[in-house]
């Protein structure tokens, strides 16, 4: 079944020969999380993230007619300029899902080459930029099939599409604040593509900083996508979901009064609760190494010591982010090389910030 049938486009009657596009997205920290989805790819619970700045995937886009068009998907990827096979039934399932909304994809050869601003084994998912990435490139390619549609359906389409390759990737193409399932209290709200925070949010928020901290940058033991799948049957699940639906609301209304010490409260529960359902599903596992519980036990001492507004979170792996206000940049970056950056893998961690989602280059 077709759902979204706004997305779906007329199949065009004439095609750009070749081309390419150049594009780049970034990678997103969700301050309430989404750990949990129904088919295909829709949210448990609505989650909101801040769109990061420098954690981010470059794409270009090279497309070339065929003489007739293909029964199958026709691409190349490169990855940093090699070849990467792996990468390539990602794509091809994410094509086969899009293919209903893009009905051009037969028509063309594509190369994808793409390259992220982070290191690869940096343990920071790669999927909510890549895959935000490609999408923007495909609804660009898009708008030059059909100059008609307009700049806001392009962006909501972009998200729709990157939804379907990586469910946060959706939260990736605007900024820097956004919003992606349905909230009772967020009217636009929806559950196939994210939205910009529709109100206006406190000053405090402005070039919030995230620092993130790579504490284990090995293969994750467990995918996102297996942990998901293990909220199915979980004992806490529903009261999980009900949980995030209240955190929505609670910070909704932080973000537009600026009250710190509540975001801190929520941002960090949520990082928590996320890693608690881990724990607590069936199989059981465990993401956060020793480092990641000494980090954050020093950012709590930390606190109590200055009163500073610094607090953490985490995604689906070791890595701390620290938020923090601007202001405190540069008291955080002396607590972090005198305290935090021994717990490091090699010393490493990589100065991000609250930014804009996808842009063309
Ligand atoms: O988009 P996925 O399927 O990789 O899931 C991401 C899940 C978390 O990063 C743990 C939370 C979130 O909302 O981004």
């Amino acid at each position: 079944m077709i759902d979204y049938l706004q997305f779906v486009s007329e199949t065009p009657l004439l095609l750009p020969d070749n081309g390419f596009i150049s594009c780049t997205s970034p990678s997103n920290i969700a301050l309430v999380k989404y750990w949990g989805k129904r088919r295909v790819q829709l949210p448990e619970n609505p989650s909101i993230s801040f769109t990061l700045s420098a954690c981010k995937t470059e794409t270009i886009l090279r497309y070339e007619k065929l003489k007739t068009t293909a029964t199958d998907f026709q691409f190349d990827l490169l990855f940093e300029g090699k070849t990467k096979p792996d990468f390539n039934p990602k794509i091809q399932s994410f094509f086969e899902r899009i293919e209903a909304y893009l009905p051009f994809l037969k028509a063309y050869q594509f190369t994808i080459e793409t390259s992220n601003t982070f290191p690869h084994s940096s343990g920071i998912a790669s999927s909510a930029s890549g895959m935000s990435a490609l999408a923007y490139c495909l609804m660009q390619l898009e708008k030059k099939i059909n100059p008609e549609i307009t700049d806001s359906f392009v962006l909501q389409k972009a998200s729709f599409l990157s939804r379907l390759g990586s469910g946060s990737a959706c939260r990736s193409i605007e900024g820097p604040i956004t919003i992606w399932g349905v909230s009772n209290d967020v009217p636009e709200s929806d559950d196939g593509y994210a939205i910009k925070f529709p109100y206006q949010f406190h000053e405090n928020f402005a070039d919030y900083q995230d620092t993130i901290l790579l504490v284990d940058k090995g293969e994750k033991q467990v995918s996102s996508s297996v942990g998901h799948g293990l909220m199915y049957g979980h004992p806490f699940a529903s009261e999980r979901f009900q949980q995030a639906n209240q955190n929505i609301t609670r910070l909704k209304d932080v973000l537009i009064s600026g009250d710190l010490d509540t975001f801190i409260e929520i941002v960090e529960s949520e990082a928590l609760t996320l890693h608690a359902m881990m724990m607590t599903s069936l199989p059981y596992f465990i993401l956060m190494k020793p480092n990641t519980l000494s980090i954050i036990n020093k950012i709590w001492e930390y606190r109590k010591e200055t009163g500073s507004k610094l607090c953490f979170t985490l995604d689906a792996g070791a890595n701390v982010h620290l938020l923090y206000p601007e202001k405190e940049k540069n008291h955080v970056k002396d607590f972090i090389t005198s305290e935090l950056v021994v717990y490091c893998q090699k010393g490493q961690y990589i100065c991000d910030k609250i930014g804009l989602g996808a842009k063309l280059l």
